[in-house]
């Protein structure tokens, strides 16, 4: 995983708990943390996995809430790597209908040798859509918490129902969105 996202999970770390805990947690990791993460390099998932876990740890809270709470602080921060008109939207939807451009194209842009997830963004009606996410890294609570960050940002209330596993397939997940506002997308 991108440096950026290591990069991102200390501020959040500091932001949320302290800086105390951030450098207890780097500290107690088996990997060197002495050297600071470059945000164009990437390091290995396991790193990101280790010091996830030791955060966890420190802060006596799950996996799955931490996933989810990293996630929704991360949405605002992750559009400021765009050019706005990625981002900026009336509607979330807008957004998720371009969610595997933006990984698969735009990012790569960025950081050529990025490994992103993909996704497949179905609207079933102005208020409905089907999310699907595929990774071998199954981050599904971090989808859901990042689901939460843009129901804040564009003021749009969405209800999340999680398939996990969907169709058999131990990396992907299903989201049934249900949106507060309607939502009238631009044919592709
Ligand atoms: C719109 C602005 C967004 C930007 C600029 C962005 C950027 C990124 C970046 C830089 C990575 C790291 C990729 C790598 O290290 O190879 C990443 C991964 C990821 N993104 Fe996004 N992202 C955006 C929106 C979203 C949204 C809306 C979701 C979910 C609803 C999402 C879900 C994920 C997940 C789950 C990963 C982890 C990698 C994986 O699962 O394989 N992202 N994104």
């Amino acid at each position: 995983m991108k440096g950026h996202i290591f990069i991102l999970l200390e501020d959040f770390v500091s932001e949320v708990a302290s800086d105390a805990l951030l450098y207890d947690a780097l500290d107690a990791c088996s990997f060197d943390t002495s050297q600071g993460f470059v945000r164009t390099e990437n390091y290995p998932d396991e790193h990101l996995v280790e010091l996830v876990g030791m955060v966890v740890d420190k802060m006596g809270i799950s996996l799955s809430q931490a996933h989810f709470g990293f996630g929704q602080w991360l949405y605002p921060k992750l559009t400021s790597l765009l050019p706005s008109h990625f981002t900026q939207h009336p509607h979330p939807a807008h957004v998720l209908q371009k969610l595997d451009f933006l990984h698969q194209i735009e990012l790569k842009k960025l950081y050529p040798d990025a490994q992103p997830p993909a996704f497949q963004y179905i609207p079933t009606s102005e208020y409905s859509a089907e999310l699907i996410y595929t990774s071998p890294r199954k981050l599904f609570d971090l989808v859901k918490g990042v689901l939460a960050g843009m129901s804040t940002y564009y003021q749009v209330e969405i209800t999340v129902e999680m398939q996990a596993h969907w169709r058999g397939d131990e990396n992907c997940a299903r989201y049934l969105l249900t949106y507060s506002k309607q939502c009238q997308l631009q044919p592709e």
